[in-house]
Parts: C-alpha cells; sequence; structure tokens
C-alpha cells in the first residue's frame, strides 16, 4: 500500500497555492445537476472525493465532460436515474448532496443511507426533517428494505425550518431542495461556512433567489427552473490552515496563495495566540513561527469558530507548545482517535470524552504511524515533518481524499517527504535525504 516517508526537522519555507474547496465543490457539483443546461465548475481540488462525486453523477445518467483536473462541465439534461447506489455512498457520503438536488428538480430521489464514519455516526436527521417540511414522503427508515432513504414529492412547497444544530449538510441540501419549491422558504439556525455562501451563490448565479447565506437565517424563493453558468470554487480554508499549521510547526515561514483571508481568521487569530507572526494581503496569508509554540485553549465551533476541520493539525502543533493546552471537540463525537498515534511519537496528550489535555513536550520521534481519517492524517504529516528521524504514515488514501498533490506541495516548501509503496522505495528515501 503506498504511503508516505518523511524525514522530520525541516523548517518549511517558502510559497504554497491553495486549491478549490472540497467541502464547497460537493455541494456545488450536486447543484450543476438541477438543470437542463450546461454548468461549468472551475477550480476544482484533484481530490478522490470530488472525482467520486463527479463519478455518481454520470452514473445517474449527466453528460459530464472533465475539461482539465480542475474544470468540469456538467449537464443534467440527460439525467434517466434519481437512484445512488450504496457502492457510491460508501465511496463520498456528500453523495447525500444529490438527495436535494434530485428531490428539488425531480420531485424523486433513492440514496442509499450513510453510515456512521471516523469521526462519529453523523445522522442526517436534519435533512430529511427539512425535506419532509418541504411537502416531501421520506422513508429514512429503510421501511424500503434496500438501506435506501427514499424522498419522493407531488410538489415542494416552501415552509419554515428551524434546524435543531447548524449543520453545514442539511444547510445545503435544503437549499438545494427548497430552491425549486413553491413560494418562500426560511432555514433558521444555519450553518454561515463559506462553503455554504459558495453554494448558493452558484444557485443564484444559475437563476435561484437565497438571499442571507452566511448568516444565521437564510431565505430561498423558490423559482420554475434553474439555468446554466459558470462558476469557480472557492478556496478550500481547510488545506490553507493546514499549511499555516505546518509552517507553526516546524518553525518555518509559509506564503500562503490563493486564500480569502477573512475565511481563516479564526485559525490566523490562534496561531497569532500561540506566537505565531501572521501577514495579511489580498489574497495571501504568510505565516512565520515564532520562537517557540505558547499553548493554547480552543474549543471547535460552527463557523466563524474554529473548525473542527482543524483540530487535529492543531492539537499536533499544540503537542510540542511549551506548557499545558486543551483542545475541546464540540462537533464530532470521535475526532481524536488520531491521539494515540502522536502519543507513540512521544506526545503527552490524555483524551476524556470531548476534551484533549495535552503536556507539551519538547519535541516528537519520527514513528510509523496510520491515518484514521482524512484530517488526523494531514495532522500527523504535521508531526513527522516536526519530529526528529524518519516517520512513515499508512492509510494516506484518506489524505488523497482532501488534498491535492499534498507531497507535492510540501516537497515545494523543503520537506523531505516521499509517497513510496514498498521498503525498497522506502529505503532509497532515506539514504537520498541521510
Ligand atoms: C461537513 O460535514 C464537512 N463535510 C465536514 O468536513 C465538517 O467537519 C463538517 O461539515 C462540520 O464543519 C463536507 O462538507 C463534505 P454537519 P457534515 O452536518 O455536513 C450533527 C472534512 O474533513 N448532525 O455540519 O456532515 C453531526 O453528527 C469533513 O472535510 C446531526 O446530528 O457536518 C455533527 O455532530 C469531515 N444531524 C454535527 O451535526 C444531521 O442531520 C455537524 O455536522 C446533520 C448533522
Amino acid at each position: 500500500m503506498e504511503h508516505y516517508i518523511i524525514k522530520g526537522g525541516k523548517p518549511l519555507e517558502g510559497e504554497v497555492e491553495i486549491s478549490g474547496a472540497k467541502n464547497a465543490a460537493l455541494g456545488l457539483l450536486a447543484a450543476a445537476i438541477m438543470t437542463d443546461e450546461e454548468v461549468t465548475i472551475e477550480n476544482l481540488p484533484d481530490v478522490s472525493d470530488i472525482n467520486q462525486l463527479i463519478e455518481a453523477i454520470e452514473n445517474i445518467g449527466a453528460t459530464v465532460d472533465r475539461v482539465d483536473r480542475h474544470t468540469v462541465k456538467i449537464n443534467g439534461k440527460t439525467i434517466d436515474s434519481y437512484v445512488v447506489e450504496y457502492e457510491q455512498m460508501k465511496k463520498i457520503r456528500a453523495s447525500y448532496y444529490l438527495l436535494g438536488a434530485l428531490l428539488g428538480r425531480f420531485k424523486n430521489a433513492e440514496v442509499a443511507l450513510p453510515g456512521g464514519c471516523a469521526i462519529g455516526s453523523r445522522p442526517i436527521d436534519q435533512h430529511t426533517k427539512g425535506f419532509r417540511a418541504l411537502g416531501a414522503d421520506v422513508d429514512d427508515e429503510n421501511k424500503n428494505g434496500r438501506g435506501m432513504l427514499i424522498a419522493k414529492a407531488d410538489k415542494l412547497v416552501g415552509n419554515h425550518i428551524f434546524l435543531d444544530m447548524a449543520s453545514v449538510g442539511a444547510t445545503i441540501n435544503l437549499m438545494l431542495a427548497a430552491s425549486l419549491a413553491e413560494g418562500k422558504t426560511t432555514i433558521e439556525n444555519v450553518a454561515k461556512e463559506p462553503h455554504v455562501v459558495d453554494v448558493a451563490n452558484l444557485l443564484n448565479s444559475m437563476g435561484a433567489n437565497i438571499r442571507g447565506a452566511g448568516t444565521d437565517k437564510i431565505r430561498i424563493y423558490g423559482v420554475e427552473k434553474l439555468h446554466g453558468t459558470t462558476y469557480s470554487v472557492i478556496p478550500d480554508q481547510i488545506e490553507a490552515g493546514t499549511f499555516m499549521c505546518a509552517a507553526a510547526a516546524t518553525g518555518g515561514s509559509i506564503l500562503v496563495k490563493n486564500v480569502i483571508p477573512i475565511h481563516l481568521e479564526c485559525i490566523t487569530s490562534k496561531l497569532i495566540e500561540m506566537g505565531c507572526i501572521v501577514t495579511e494581503y489580498d489574497d495571501a496569508v504568510r505565516v512565520k513561527a515564532g520562537d517557540n509554540i505558547r499553548s493554547t485553549q480552543l474549543k471547535t465551533l460552527p463557523y466563524p469558530g474554529f473548525p473542527t476541520d482543524m483540530q487535529p493539525q492543531m492539537t499536533a502543533v499544540l503537542s510540542v507548545a511549551t506548557g499545558y493546552s486543551i483542545v475541546v471537540e464540540s462537533i464530532f463525537e470521535n475526532r481524536f482517535k488520531y491521539v494515540g498515534e502522536l502519543n507513540r511519537m512521544g506526545a503527552k496528550i490524555q483524551v476524556e470524552g470531548s476534551t484533549a489535555f495535552i503536556n507539551g513536550v519538547n519535541g516528537l520521534k519520527g514513528a510509523r504511524v496510520s491515518a484514521p481519517d482524512l484530517r488526523a492524517g494531514a495532522a500527523l504529516v504535521i508531526a513527522g515533518l516536526m519530529a526528529e528521524g524518519f516517520t512513515t504514515v499508512d492509510d494516506i488514501v484518506y489524505i488523497q481524499r482532501g488534498y491535492e498533490n499534498f507531497e507535492d506541495k510540501l516537497r515545494g516548501l523543503g520537506a523531505d517527504i516521499e509517497k513510496v509503496s514498498d521498503d525498497r522505495e522506502e529505503q532509497k528515501f532515506k539514504l537520498r535525504v541521510g
């Protein structure tokens, strides 16, 4: 199996270009099938999650033209199925965005019930509550005996929906369905992440009428139909934050280019608190590590709070901070699985429920570790980049779900990292970097 081999200890210096936001692109691709005209999406990240969802869109009959690695033209005119099979859902749970898109456009959708995943049970009760509020009949208890979530409606009628929690997925899925419902839909207690705003902007450029995305209340005035457009994905705030943490962790200085600084404010302010110097430009931020890393406390919250998708990366940096730090994970119930791997590298972190108590150590030592999920995998790479000696990170298929050319971008910053398939290649790397 392919894995990363890393020789740590070098400060990362230089510039890195951030790709399009995976979690925005997934919603944008689903929205693109809601018209029988061509929609062009640009600045897609070339990562496996995106390629899997494009495959799911092809599987229901849409016409897909992969113009290049970062651009796709989608035409939903040829869609001939409303069924997204388990095989597809297993590969990418965000296939459930096709529920909102198919229900909105065809009033008919069948998507395999999503299971949980490494970070939590991740139910979709808020999605189905909203679809029912719009008038859909939803079987989300597998009454059909095929493990499918089936949503059908004679028509969708706008309604007032109050989410129990600011769910990103539910907010996006309900925006998709409501954009073609009759009348006005108000959704309250919504997620305000940049990717929610991005999907609303695409829908509006397709002729939808959505107001208030990015605030606590979204108003959607349903329209008859949507039309084609061309749209570019916003930069990935989590990929950017990951490189910002890599600069802090390795004592380096990195110019992170092609970002929207305001999307990074929470990460920026936390890194400044930890002693980094962060300079903001129009579409870039520079992170320069301080002489040492100061300990701090953080709690993950919905945007604009500290993003849960940055929790593992930040915990890795804090593992070598001076003093005690506390990290509270308030979004997912099982997002500290990687801590055991950090402790095998010499970290001193104790997890009690949703809180990690971090006793900062002077440094980490390389080890063979395994990525339990996407962001934890990125955190273990950051740990390897700062550790003494060699670190091997297994199960990098998780990392490749959300980071485009991760090892190339890190090598461009001076990191000694390589993707290898066997011991022979690993030995060659070790001989080369010494
Ligand atoms: C999105 O997941 C992201 N994924 C996640 O990123 C991210 O961690 C999460 O939002 C929070 O920001 C994509 O956008 C594809 P939620 P999502 O619905 O939509 C509970 C990554 O690493 N909940 O905001 O599934 C849920 O269990 C991934 O890129 C319900 O209880 O997250 C969780 O505890 C990991 N019922 C909380 O809400 C529901 O119907 C937030 O979930 C929906 C959610």
